[in-house]
């Protein structure tokens, strides 16, 4: 090293290294508050049949999409709140074609990680029942 720095050089390239090692902690540390995991899910993947919208469905919903799908001025106009307002759809149109999970809107948002607009994506369960719930005709169960 001494043929390289001297003495005052090699100091501050210590410094800058120590600098940019911090700022990384940092921005780790932000990037992982952001993306925190959804504590309330449970880590199994379930694959079975017969979900339940009332059951299933609709608690993801409550918890994670009704504040701004919701109340007097939804987003989009898509108001997540019962079976019957998700089923009218948004200003756009249907967001669930029954039995079609690949062509609904709404299970695209969700796979693509692009709704819920904040927070943690929903977890691999979550998208796994809606899935499996829009494929079984989306019911009102
Ligand atoms: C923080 C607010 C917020 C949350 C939470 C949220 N959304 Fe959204 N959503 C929006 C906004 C705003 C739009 C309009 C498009 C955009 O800005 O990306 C939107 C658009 C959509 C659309 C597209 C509607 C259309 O016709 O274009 C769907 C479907 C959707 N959201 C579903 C969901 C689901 C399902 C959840 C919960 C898992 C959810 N959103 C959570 C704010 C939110």
């Amino acid at each position: 090293m001494k043929t390289i720095f001297s003495n005052s050089k090699y100091k501050m390239y210590k410094w800058i290294l120590f600098f940019s090692f911090m700022l990384l902690v940092i921005a780790t540390a932000f990037f992982l508050s952001y993306k925190t995991t959804d504590v309330g899910a449970s880590p199994s993947m379930i694959v079975r049949e017969n979900i339940s919208f009332k059951n299933d469905v609709q608690p993801i919903l409550e918890r994670r999409c009704t504040k701004c799908h919701g109340g007097e001025f939804p987003s989009e106009s898509l108001n997540l709140e019962s079976y019957e307002s998700l089923m009218v759809g948004s200003q756009n149109g249907e967001v669930v074609i029954a039995g079609d999970s690949s062509n609904s809107l709404l299970f695209e948002q969700i796979e693509s990680g692009e709704m819920p607009k904040r927070g943690s994506d929903l977890t691999a369960e979550q998208i796994e029942l809606i899935r499996q719930w829009i494929n079984e005709g989306a019911l009102n169960n």
